[in-house]
């Protein structure tokens, strides 16, 4: 038995392929360092819902018909209210997504993809006390998710929130995305699936990360108490939030994309400069002490890392951060669920029993 699956290949993908050894990321043919920071979330939903979905229009037909269908998605935002008072972001979206028709074509995908994109800005006014704001049919995804956020979007924050949403669109057999396979074998449909992806993205060792981070940069507070607290931390037995990968053996891309989002939002004014400063020291300082630490064990800086700085300065609430990683994941959730239950056959592995026998039990 393999622990963790790891090396273990579960599913054949034309989606994306995670080179760990390289430090690559491919997405339907396409390198991540060419599509972050030149393509538009739309252009890569095309990209990897192509020949997955009938129907399925050009960018800007599908630009257009995903304006249409926020329009749509914001009048599901009854009852939401009272999700937003007692639960998380990322739950409370959930629960509303769960509502939502489960199906199999271009029309149900399109809800997914408005459902988080709309429910996270609205869930998070809504946790602040104040109205939800309608979606613009009109502006791209990236700069109307922010619009509803009650941040009209700049270019380069919308540019930078597109960075975010390329970024994590797909990502290999991940934990969600493999949780959303799973579910779409059984034909059980996109809705279902996303659901079962959305619930393992919110672990710590998953989607769950960037929050933690910011609560790291806080409390070590200055460049000069990072080596002390980190290495208090791991004497602890903690890990460190936004270090590590069971695939990436050196740097992960989506670190370096997102690293120059942040730098280019920062540069531009939107953002804190002393935040990032602090946040590349303490890079620095973790790498530096996890080098010494597990001198066998490669340990990089992970997309999480600066998820946080970038999200943080585009105006999302660190518990709301996962929630916005969904935004993003789930384009790539339901191009899985859609090749699974198109060419796929229902996942069914083995256990191995290591509890008595019956002979035994007594
Ligand atoms: N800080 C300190 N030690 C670590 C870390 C870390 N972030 N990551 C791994 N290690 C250690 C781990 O304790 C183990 O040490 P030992 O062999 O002495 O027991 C060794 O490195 C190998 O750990 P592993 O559990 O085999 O590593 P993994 O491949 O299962 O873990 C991981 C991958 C991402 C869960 C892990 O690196 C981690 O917990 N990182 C922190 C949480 C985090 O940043 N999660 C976001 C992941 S990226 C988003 C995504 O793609 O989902």
């Amino acid at each position: 038995m393999i622990s963790g699956l790891d090396d273990v290949v579960a599913a054949e993908t034309t989606l994306s392929d995670v080179d760990g050894a390289g430090g690559r990321l491919i997405i339907r043919g396409h390198s991540l360092d060419e599509l972050a920071g030149s393509a538009r979330y739309e252009q890569v939903l095309g990209l990897l819902w192509s020949g997955l979905f009938e129907d399925l229009p050009d960018e800007p037909g599908l630009a257009a018909a995903l304006g249409r269908v926020r329009v749509e998605i914001f009048k599901q935002l009854a009852g939401a209210k009272a999700l937003a008072a007692r639960l998380p972001a990322v739950d409370a979206a959930r629960a509303l997504i769960a509502e939502l028709a489960d199906g199999d074509d271009l029309a149900c995908a399109l809800n997914l993809v408005a459902a988080p994109a709309v429910f996270a800005p609205a869930l998070i006014l809504m946790q602040r006390g104040d109205a939800p704001i309608a979606p613009d049919p009109s502006l791209s995804h990236a700069a109307d998710i922010l619009r509803m956020l009650g941040r009209p979007a700049g270019v380069e924050e919308a540019a930078a929130l597109d960075v975010y949403l390329v970024t994590v669109a797909d990502h290999g057999l991940n934990a969600s995305t493999f949780a959303a396979r799973i579910v779409a074998s059984t034909r059980a449909g996109l809705t279902s699936s996303a659901l079962a992806a959305i619930s393992a993205l919110k672990g710590p060792l998953h989607g769950g990360a960037p929050g933690p981070v910011l609560d790291m940069l806080d409390a070590i507070g200055t460049p000069e108490a990072a080596e002390a607290w980190l290495d208090a931390a791991l004497d602890r037995g903690d890990r460190l939030m936004g270090f590590g990968h069971r695939v990436y053996r050196v740097r992960d891309p989506r670190a370096d994309a997102l690293k120059a989002a942040a730098r280019r939002l920062s540069r531009a004014g939107s953002g804190a400069g002393g935040r990032l400063a602090l946040a590349e020291a303490i890079e620095a300082a973790a790498l530096r002490i996890l080098a010494r630490r597990k001198p066998t064990r490669p340990l990089k800086t992970n997309v999480e890392f600066y998820t946080a700085l970038l999200l943080e300065a585009l105006g999302f609430p660190r518990e709301a951060f996962t929630a916005v990683f969904a935004m993003g994941r789930i384009g790539g959730w339901l191009a899985h669920a859609r090749e699974q239950a198109l060419s796929g056959r229902l996942i069914r592995p083995q256990s191995r029993y290591i509890g008595p026998r019956p002979d035994e039990a007594a």
